[in-house]
């Protein structure tokens, strides 16, 4: 019933998996957490009112949600001594690698909150990872730009003391924008879940054994740094860098129609969506209003993608084959102009995506029937036969 597996074409597929948090219905292109549609969510909720509603199945009041913040706040801080495994890496290491190892590390440091199937330590668990993903991306950040870590500032809200780790320096008060702090505090909103996706799947998969939490969430970061998934919005700038103008557009959606190329155009397409992904649209909007607000409306990016948008939805391939942008088609140029660097770009997937990660790891750790994952396989090998004595071997 929950994380079972079967061959499908090539994927590993979830053939069956029951969930209350998030549903997507991929030919209206409609996506619901918690029964909220996510265009009211993103316009009405800040990232930390949508995490208490994935967690819980309701949004907030007033007073929950600002026992809510408080409780985040107590977490922002990691240990001393895991500030130490930076130093182990590369300064050129890729963040993703860097989360992986650090996230993975924090199952090293809570042996106090280990029995889940108290309701508390699961709690406990989940205000640690939601807490201190901000402070270990930004850490990783500084450390890849030999800038001194920033401890939190609780003084700031959720997103905009993860800006100023990213962002702010000791010798200087950082004094957020509070645009640019609501456009990135969307942008983590529509990353929190998206059901069974293949990283969540890995999550589950994972915690099915009965892995600690930090494990399954480093399995998860893993699994979401791939180009096909998590990584397409790094891809993507990368492709649309490449691109550079739109006089060459045409070359690339020839390339990504020719079945001998094994070029995709990244941010396009998807395993469920047969109609526009929802949140594409509103990373379309944020990508709008950060460009706006930073004087950056003629971005040579932010056309070139519209323009690419525009030629591919009206490409009869990508008509037929019902290929339409992704959430990570826009959310790299966003990022960029955010000030976020290309290969942090899927660190931030990972921030955001931690809150659906643990939802769906404690919806199955719950579930009373659940059991370990164990994905069954269709056998095309050789058949039986007999060992041959090495001697006898030609
Ligand atoms: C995410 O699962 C989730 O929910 C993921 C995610 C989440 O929030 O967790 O939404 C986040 O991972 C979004 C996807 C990000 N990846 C990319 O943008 C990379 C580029 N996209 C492709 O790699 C692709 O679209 C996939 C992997 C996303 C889906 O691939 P599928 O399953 O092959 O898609 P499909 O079955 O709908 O494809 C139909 C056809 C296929 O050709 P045929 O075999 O029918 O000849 O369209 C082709 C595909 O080869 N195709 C593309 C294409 N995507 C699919 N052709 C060109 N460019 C593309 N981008």
């Amino acid at each position: 019933k929950t994380g079972y597996f079967t061959y499908d074409s090539g994927f590993l597929s979830t053939a069956s998996c029951q969930s209350k948090v998030t549903y997507i219905d991929g030919d209206k292109g409609e996506l619901l957490y918690r029964g909220y549609p996510i265009e009211q969510l993103a316009d009405n909720c800040n990232f930390l009112e949508v995490t208490y509603l994935l967690k819980n199945g309701e949004l907030p009041n007033a007073a929950q949600k600002s026992d809510f913040e408080n409780t985040i706040k107590k977490h922002t801080m990691v240990h001393e001594q895991l500030s130490k495994f930076y130093s182990g890496f590369r300064r050129d290491a890729h963040p993703m690698a860097v989360m992986t190892g650090v996230v993975g590390a924090l199952s090293a440091f809570y042996h106090d909150a280990m029995d889940f199937s108290d309701v508390e330590h699961r709690n406990v668990s989940f205000n640690r990872l939601v807490a201190k993903l901000p402070t270990i991306v930004a850490m990783a950040y500084k450390y890849n730009t030999g800038m001194p870590f920033m401890y939190p500032d609780n003084e700031l809200d959720y997103t905009a003391n993860f800006m100023r780790m990213m962002f702010g320096n000791p010798c200087e008060k950082y004094v957020p924008n509070p645009v640019l702090v609501r456009a990135l505090d969307v942008i983590f909103t529509l990353h929190a879940d998206h059901e069974q996706n293949a990283s969540t799947s890995t999550v589950r998969l994972a915690g099915s054994s009965g892995a600690n939490p930090f494990a399954c969430i480093a399995a998860g970061i893993a699994c979401l740094w791939g180009p096909a998934h998590g990584g397409a919005n790094e891809a993507c700038l990368n492709m649309l860098e490449e691109i550079g103008d739109v006089s060459r557009v045409g070359e690339y959606i020839a390339r990504a129609k020719d079945k001998n190329d094994s070029f995709k155009l990244m941010g396009f397409g998807h395993r469920v969506y047969k109609n526009f992904d929802p949140r594409a649209k509103l990373m379309r909007k944020v990508c709008h209003d950060v460009l706006g607000e930073l004087g950056l409306e003629n971005d040579r990016l932010f056309k070139l993608a519209m323009e690419l948008e525009k030629i591919a939805l009206e490409d009869q391939y990508f008509v037929e084959k019902k290929l339409y942008p992704n959430v990570d088609f826009y959310s790299g140029i966003v990022q960029k102009a955010l000030g976020i660097p290309t290969d942090m770009f899927t660190c931030i997937f990972a921030l955001a995506r931690t809150v659906g990660w643990m939802t769906q790891w404690e919806e199955m750790i719950t579930d009373p029937e659940y059991k370990i994952g164990r994905p069954r396989q269709l056998y095309i090998g050789a058949a039986r036969r007999d060992v041959v004595p090495l001697a006898q071997r030609g």
